[in-house]
C-alpha cells in the first residue's frame, strides 16, 4: 500500500480518526487544508473516510481539483447523479454508469478501497449524498434562512509541480534536502545513535552512487528511502512519507470539537461494543470494533466484561477492530490474568503502565480459555492486544494475519512534501524485534476471517469437553 494511503487507512481505521491522532502524536498529512462540510455525528464516519481517501485527489474539502495538471478531478457533488448501486460499482470496479471505465478510480478500487467494507463504502455514499443535499438547500434557500455553512476553498498548492498521484520526480535539490532532513532528524531523535549514524552513512552512500536518481516520483522516492533505512536498521517502524498536498508547518492537533464529536459517536455506538453475549455451551462472545478511550468508555467496558464473568471460555472478535487506546487494551487484558502481566506496546516507553492491573476483584476469567478472532483489517491497538496474548500463550488467535499497523513514530516535516516517522519510545520487547510492524500478527489457526468465529467456537467446545 502506498505510504500515505496506509497512514490514511490507519487513521480511517479508528472510529473517528481522533483516537489515533491523539495517541500517536502523528501529523496526518491528509488533514492539510479545509475539511469537508461537517454534517454532524450521523455522517461523521463517512465524512472522515471521504476526507482521508477521496480528499487526496478530490481536494481536502472534496470540491475537486479541476486544474490539476495530470489527473483533474471533479467536485464530488457529481455523486448526486449516482444511485447506491452505481456508486458501489464505481468504488469496486472503477466503472461509472454506462460502463465507462474511470482509469484512476479503477486503481483506487484495487488499492486503498479494496480494504473497505460495503458498510464503509455506503457510509461514504451517504455522507456525499447528504453533502449534495446541503449544497442544493443552500442554493435554493430563501434569504433569511439558516443554510449550512458553505465550504471554504482550501488554498490550492501554488507549485506547478503538484501532480495527481505519485507526485513529480523530485529534482536533485529536493532529494538532497530530504536526505539531509532525514539524517538530521535521525541524529536528533533516533533512540540508538550508532544505528542513526549507520543509516546516515547508508543514505549518503546510495545518494553518491546515484541509486536515487532513477525514481520517477515523490512517492517512489519516499518508498526507496524507507527501504534503505529499514535495510540498514531492521527497524520496520521507520517510514519516509510523501504527501501530494503541501504539509502544514505544524500539525493541526486534536481539537475540543473533535473530541466532543468522538465522544458523541462513541456513546451512540455503545463504545463500539457491537456484541456482548453468551453463546451455547457457555462461551462468552465480545465483538469489539475499537479500543475506545477509557475516559469515555471505562464503565461500559467493565460492565461488558462483568456480564461475561461466568463464561467457561471467551471469544474476542477483533475482525473489524481498527485500533484505539492502549489504556483500553490494558483495561480489558487485566481480566485475563490473576497477577500483573507485562504487555509490550511499541507506542509507549516501558513504565508501570506496561503491566496489567490484575487481579481484577471478583473476576473469574483469569484461567478461562481465550480465543481472539483476527482479519487483515485488524489494526494497531487490536494488534497490540492480539500480539501480546499470543506471545504470552494466553490466547489462541484464529483468523487471518493482521494488518501490520504500528505507525508509532513522531512525524517530522522535512520539506513541503516529505516527512519522516521516527519511533522515540524505549519499549522493551521481551519477544525480540521485529514485532508486528508491517508484517502483522500471524494467527495460531489460519482460517478465512469469515469462518473464524465458527472455528473458534469449535475449538472452545472441544477444549471444554476435554476439561470435562
Ligand atoms: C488517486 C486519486 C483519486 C482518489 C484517491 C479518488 N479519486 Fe475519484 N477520481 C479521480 C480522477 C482523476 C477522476 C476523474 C477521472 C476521469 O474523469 O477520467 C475521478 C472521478 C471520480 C468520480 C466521477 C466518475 C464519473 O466520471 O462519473 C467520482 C464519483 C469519484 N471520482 C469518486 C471518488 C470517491 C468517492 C473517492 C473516495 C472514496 C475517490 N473518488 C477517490 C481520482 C481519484
Amino acid at each position: 500500500m502506498k505510504p500515505i494511503l496506509k497512514w490514511a487507512a490507519i487513521v480511517a481505521a479508528s472510529l473517528a480518526g481522533l483516537l489515533v491522532l491523539a495517541m500517536v502524536r502523528t501529523e496526518a498529512p491528509e488533514f492539510a487544508g479545509t475539511p469537508p462540510l461537517d454534517l454532524g455525528v450521523r455522517h461523521e464516519k463517512g465524512r472522515h473516510l471521504a476526507q482521508v481517501v477521496c480528499g487526496q485527489c478530490h481536494g481536502t474539502n472534496l470540491s475537486g481539483d479541476p486544474k490539476a495538471p495530470v489527473h483533474p478531478t471533479p467536485d464530488l457533488l457529481i455523486v448526486a447523479g449516482y444511485d447506491p448501486g452505481a456508486f458501489r460499482t464505481l468504488m469496486r470496479t472503477g466503472k461509472a454508469p454506462g460502463g465507462r471505465e474511470v482509469e484512476v478510480m479503477l486503481k483506487i478500487a484495487r488499492g486503498s478501497l479494496s480494504n473497505f467494507t460495503d458498510d464503509e463504502i455506503d457510509a461514504i455514499y451517504d455522507y456525499l449524498g447528504a453533502r449534495c443535499k446541503a449544497f442544493a438547500a443552500n442554493q435554493n434557500a430563501p434569504s433569511g434562512a439558516d443554510p449550512p455553512p458553505p465550504p471554504a476553498q482550501p488554498p490550492r498548492p501554488q507549485r506547478a509541480t503538484s501532480a495527481a498521484v505519485g507526485g513529480v520526480k523530485p529534482d536533485s535539490g529536493e532529494r538532497q534536502r530530504v536526505i539531509d532532513g532525514a539524517i538530521a532528524n535521525l541524529k536528533q531523535y533516533y533512540i540508538d545513535p550508532d544505528v542513526a549514524q549507520k543509516m546516515a552513512d547508508v543514505l549518503l552512500a546510495h545518494e553518491k552512487s546515484g541509486d536515487d536518481e532513477a525514481v520517477t516520483d515523490g512517492e517512489a522516492f519516499a518508498a526507496l528511502l524507507t527501504r534503505q533505512l529499514r535495510d540498514a536498521s531492521h527497524d520496520l517502524h521507520l517510514e519516509v512519507v510523501y504527501s501530494r498536498d503541501p504539509l502544514p508547518d505544524r500539525p493541526p492537533g486534536p481539537t475540543p470539537e473533535g473530541f466532543a464529536r468522538y465522544r458523541a459517536a462513541l456513546e451512540q455506538q455503545n463504545c463500539t461494543l457491537e456484541k456482548v453475549e453468551v453463546l451455547p455451551h457457555n462461551i462468552g462472545y465480545l465483538k469489539l470494533n475499537s479500543f475506545p478511550d477509557p475516559s469515555v468508555c471505562e464503565s461500559r467496558a467493565k460492565a461488558a466484561m462483568a456480564s461475561l464473568n461466568d463464561a467457561a471460555a471467551i471469544v474476542f472478535d477483533l475482525r473489524d477492530n481498527r485500533g484505539g487506546y492502549p489504556s483500553m487494551v490494558m483495561l480489558i487484558a487485566a481480566y485475563l490474568f490473576d497477577y500483573p502481566e507485562y504487555m509490550y506496546n511499541p507506542r509507549e516507553n516501558t513504565t508501570a503502565r506496561s503491566w496489567t492491573r490484575s487481579p481484577v476483584p471478583g473476576n473469574r476469567l483469569a484461567d478461562k480459555p481465550v480465543y481472539v478472532l483476527t482479519s487483515t483489517r485488524t489494526f494497531s491497538a487490536a494488534e497490540h492486544f492480539s500480539y501480546d496474548l499470543k506471545m504470552l500463550k494466553r490466547a489462541t488467535l484464529v483468523g487471518e494475519t493482521t494488518g501490520g499497523a504500528t505507525d508509532v513514530g513522531t512525524f517530522h516535516r522535512m520539506d513541503d512534501h516529505f516527512g519522516i516517522g521516527i519511533r522515540e519510545t524505549k519499549a522493551i520487547n521481551p519477544y525480540s524485534e521485529p514485532d508486528w510492524a508491517v508484517t502483522g500478527v500471524e494467527p495460531d489457526v489460519k482460517v478465512k476471517a469469515s469462518g473464524a468465529l465458527e472455528t473458534a467456537v469449535k475449538l472452545a467446545e472441544r477444549k471444554l469437553r476435554e476439561q470435562g
